[in-house]
C-alpha cells in the first residue's frame, strides 16, 4: 500500500505534497480498468476509461494537481449543486426548501419508483434528478438560456470565465432523455414544476451539458469550503447559509445511493457525476499541526470509469487514501 501521511518531522512543502499525490495517483490508476465509462449518453463514451487525475486548491492559495487534468468535460450532476444554490439565491432557502425535501433516497439517482411507492409531496433532494429537474423549474427565466444565466455567471464569479454548453453533449442528453421525460411526466402530474415541461427539461440537459476542467472543480469546491467566499478578496460569492446547506447536501445524497458509505470511509461533503468527476471539499479543521491543508481546500477529481452506482471507481479510492492520510474527515 502506498503511504504518505506527515509525521510531526514533516515538512509540509510543497514539493513533498506533490510527490505524494503524484504516487498515489499512479496506484490507483489501476483500479480505473474495472469500471466502465457511461454509455447511456453515447457522447459520454468516447471518453478514455484510463484516466484519472486529481486538482486541489487549498484556501491558503496552494495548489497540487497530478494525473490527466487537462481533459475538458461536461459537468453533469454536479451541475446539481449549483442549480440548488442559484435556485436559493434568488428565490430563497424556504421557497426552495418547501418544494424539494433534503432526505437521502438510498435509490438510483435516476429512480422514480421511490417517488409513487412513498407518495411524497415533494421530490427527496436537490441532487437526485427528481429534485434536480424540479430545481431547474424553479429558475427564473423564460427560456432555458435565461434560466441557466444567473448559474453561468456565478461559475465566472467563482472561475474567472464563463464556461459555455458543449452542444454534442447537450444533443446527446436531448435524444436519450427516455427516463428524464418519465421523471419529469410524474412530477408534472403531481404538480411540483414551477415551469413548463420541455422548458424545465431543456433546461436539465443544457445544464448537465456545461463543460468544464478538474482545476474548475478543485476552485469550486474551495469557494465552498471558505463557506462561500472569496478567499483572495473577502468577497461573497454564496451566501453563507446556502453555502452550508449545498456543503450538507452533499455530504448526505452527494454521492446517489453510496452516499452512507461515502460519509463513513472518506467524510468530506462530495457530488459526483457520470462523466467522472466529483467535487468535494474539506472545511478548515483545527488539528494537529503538521497536516495538510488545515485551511481547508476543494479537491477536484476525474476518472470517468465508472462503479455501479455511476461513480468515479478510481476516484473514490483515491479520495478515501488522501482524505485517510491527511486526516480530512470532518467527523
Ligand atoms: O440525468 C442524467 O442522465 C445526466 N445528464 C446526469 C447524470 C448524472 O451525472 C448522475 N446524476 N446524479
Amino acid at each position: 500500500m502506498v503511504q504518505g501521511a506527515p509525521n510531526k518531522n514533516t515538512e509540509l512543502t510543497e514539493d513533498w505534497l506533490q510527490n505524494y499525490v503524484d504516487d498515489w495517483v499512479r496506484f490507483y490508476l489501476r483500479h480505473t480498468e474495472n469500471g466502465e465509462v457511461a454509455s447511456y449518453i453515447p457522447e459520454l463514451q468516447r471518453a478514455n476509461k484510463l484516466d484519472l487525475g486529481i486538482s486541489i486548491v487549498g484556501i491558503n492559495g496552494v495548489k497540487i494537481k497530478s494525473g490527466t487534468v487537462d481533459v475538458p468535460f461536461t459537468i453533469q450532476s454536479i451541475s446539481k449543486v449549483f442549480t440548488f444554490i442559484t435556485a436559493c439565491m434568488e428565490r430563497g432557502i424556504s421557497y426552495v426548501l418547501d418544494r424539494i425535501d433534503v432526505e437521502p433516497t438510498g435509490e438510483a439517482f435516476n429512480s422514480i419508483m421511490h417517488l409513487e411507492m412513498r407518495q411524497v409531496k415533494k421530490p427527496f433532494n436537490p441532487y437526485v434528478n427528481a429534485g434536480a429537474i424540479t430545481v431547474a423549474s424553479l429558475l427564473e427565466g423564460k427560456t432555458s438560456d435565461e434560466k441557466l444565466n444567473p448559474l453561468l455567471n456565478l461559475f465566472g464569479r467563482m472561475l474567472g470565465y464563463r464556461p459555455k454548453i458543449n452542444e454534442e453533449v447537450y444533443r446527446s442528453e436531448c435524444d436519450t432523455s427516455i427516463r428524464n421525460r418519465a421523471i419529469g411526466y410524474y412530477l408534472l402530474e403531481m404538480d411540483f414544476l414551477e415551469s413548463e415541461l420541455e422548458l424545465t427539461l431543456d433546461t436539465y440537459f443544457k445544464q448537465c451539458s456545461i463543460e468544464i476542467q478538474l482545476d474548475d472543480l478543485a476552485v469550486m469546491g474551495m469557494v465552498l469550503a471558505n463557506d462561500g467566499e472569496d478567499p483572495k478578496t473577502g468577497t461573497e460569492i454564496i451566501p453563507r447559509q446556502i453555502a452550508r446547506l449545498a456543503k450538507s447536501l452533499m455530504l448526505t445524497c452527494g454521492m446517489y445511493d453510496a452516499s452512507g458509505k461515502f460519509a463513513a470511509y472518506v467524510g468530506i461533503p462530495a457530488k459526483s457525476g457520470v462523466s467522472g468527476g466529483i467535487i468535494a471539499l474539506a472545511p478548515p479543521r483545527i488539528r494537529n499541526e503538521y497536516l495538510p491543508f488545515l485551511d481547508g481546500c476543494g479537491i477536484g477529481v476525474y476518472g470517468p470509469a465508472l462503479d455501479k452506482q455511476g461513480n468515479s471507481i478510481a476516484g473514490i479510492r483515491l479520495l478515501r487514501h488522501i482524505a485517510t492520510q491527511w486526516d480530512l474527515s470532518i467527523f
